[in-house]
């Protein structure tokens, strides 16, 4: 789920942000929005990747297309990094909703703690602060406007912790949720997943349904 550009053989890619919508619209439209600098290269490289590959347009703030107890296991890198706290809540239930009895979750995910000690290592107020608050538009121009309407720039939302997503996990109802070391896993077909995804800058948690 929001697999970006990380596409995994074998599974179901999902991508659900505004730039897999973008990516669904006809090639002409798309140009257009190109060659007006409306959508910047970067999106547009990532639109490009989307069609190319079979990436399913999911957006996982809302009902997602699978059926009750049909996924056996469901992986996120890096997503819920972005998403406030009831939109985490809504992602874990629908997880659980899909998930057959016994399917696992496995996360990967920024760490406050880990950069907040990073801060009280290198006291690098600059590099905390872009990280906990979000940044003030600094769109100068009609096009930079115009485009920061099309697509907003990102910022972190959620500041958690092993012990904050565990809480939020365990609310809903997952069970057996572990924190691991970069590598690890205890879930069984977890390949081709990259057990260390980011790693350096990520908390690894997994979880499973009761
Ligand atoms: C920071 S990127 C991480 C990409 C990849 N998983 C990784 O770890 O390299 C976050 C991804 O989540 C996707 N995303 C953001 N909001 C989403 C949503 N509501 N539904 C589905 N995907 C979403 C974005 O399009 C983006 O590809």
């Amino acid at each position: 789920m929001g697999c970006g550009q990380t596409f995994l053989e074998g599974w179901i890619n999902c991508d659900g942000s505004l730039s897999a919508r973008l990516a669904t619209l006809p090639r002409p439209l798309l140009q257009v929005a190109r060659a007006t600098g409306l959508v910047d290269e970067r999106t547009f490289d990532f639109i490009r990747f989307l069609r190319a590959h079979d990436v399913v347009p999911v957006d996982v703030l809302r009902r997602w297309p699978f059926a009750d107890q049909s996924i056996d296991l469901i992986y996120t890198s890096h997503m819920i990094d972005c998403f406030a706290e009831q939109q985490i809540r809504h992602f874990f239930r629908e997880c659980l909703r899909v998930l057959k009895s016994g399917g696992a979750l496995r996360l990967a995910g920024l760490d406050l703690a880990r950069e907040v000690q990073t801060y009280l290592e290198d006291r690098d107020s600059r590099r905390l602060v872009s990280m906990i608050s979000p940044p003030r538009s600094e769109a100068i121009g009609l096009r930079q406007k115009l485009r920061d309407l099309v697509v907003p720039a990102k910022h972190y939302l959620a500041h958690h912790d092993a012990g904050s997503i565990t809480a939020m996990l365990a609310e809903v109802g997952f069970v057996d949720i572990d924190t691991l070391s970069p590598g690890h896993s205890t879930i069984e077909g977890i390949e081709p997943v990259n057990l260390h995804q980011r790693q350096g800058e990520s908390m690894y948690i997994e979880a499973r349904k009761p």
